[in-house]
């Protein structure tokens, strides 16, 4: 996929830096990872899949995270299973140390793994949320019992489970930050580049976020001609 710059606009790290200033207890983040197969271009089942502008792993490196965490705290980080490694650097590089991780698994009505999801080497119906902690802070007494695995049905392309809300508030302390929000959440901050509101006003993603002047990496116009 081409990259289309608009150099006028703020780098995701700028915006959030410019947005954020306080520091947060526990922070989660679903970031826009960039799938590219061995030649270096874009899987094309993800191609095919992509429904928001992504992120270089350069550019998620980059985001100020470290500076917003308080200095005991503890981040949740999606991580598709193809960047596994990718998604323990980010943690490491947001100055965290990988301790645990949660599985999703995806079902069916009836119970059953759900298996509509993508993945090269096997058909994936796990996500897995990796648990970091900065400084010394277990989790809260009632998360002591959690146990790490979530089954639930899956909703639209790369919408997360709303029940992990519930699972983040009894493990880990407020203040809480969302990174890549799409949908509203009471008593969370949030920050991304999608109307969160309008979104959970309709029930939906609304695609509409994704014309705003703000955003530095556009989708190739639909007619260019990409190698
Ligand atoms: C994997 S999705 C998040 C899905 C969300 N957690 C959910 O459950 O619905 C990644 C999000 O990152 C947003 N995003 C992509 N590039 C961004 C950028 N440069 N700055 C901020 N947000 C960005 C996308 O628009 C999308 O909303």
């Amino acid at each position: 996929m081409q990259t289309i710059y608009n150099l006028s606009a703020p780098t995701a790290a700028e915006d959030l830096r410019s947005k954020m200033q306080e520091q947060f207890a526990t922070m989660l983040a679903d970031s826009p990872w960039q799938f590219q197969n061995r030649t270096g271009k874009m899987a094309t089942e993800h191609r095919r899949l992509l429904r928001y502008p992504t992120m270089e792993l350069e550019e998620i490196f980059e985001l100020p995270v470290s500076r917003l965490a308080a200095a005991r705290s503890h981040l949740y980080l999606w991580v598709p299973n193809a960047l596994l490694a990718e998604g323990m650097e980010v943690v490491r590089r947001w100055g965290f140390t990988c301790k645990s991780n949660i599985v999703w698994h995806k079902i069916r009505k009836d119970g059953g793994p759900d298996g509509h999801g993508v993945g090269f080497y096997f058909r994936n119906v796990t996500e897995l949320l990796l648990f970091g902690v900065r400084g010394s802070m277990r989790p809260l007494t009632p998360g002591r019992t959690q146990v790490n695995f979530l089954a639930t049905r899956k909703r639209e392309h790369s919408r997360k489970p709303d029940e992990i809300y519930d699972l983040i508030e009894s493990c880990s302390s407020g203040p809480f930050l969302e990174l890549f929000a799409r949908f509203a959440r009471h008593c969370w901050s949030q920050w991304g580049n999608e109307d969160v509101e309008a979104n959970s006003t309709h029930g939906v993603a609304l695609r509409t976020g994704h014309d705003n002047s703000q955003l530095r990496r556009m989708e190739t116009p639909k007619g260019s001609r990409v190698k």
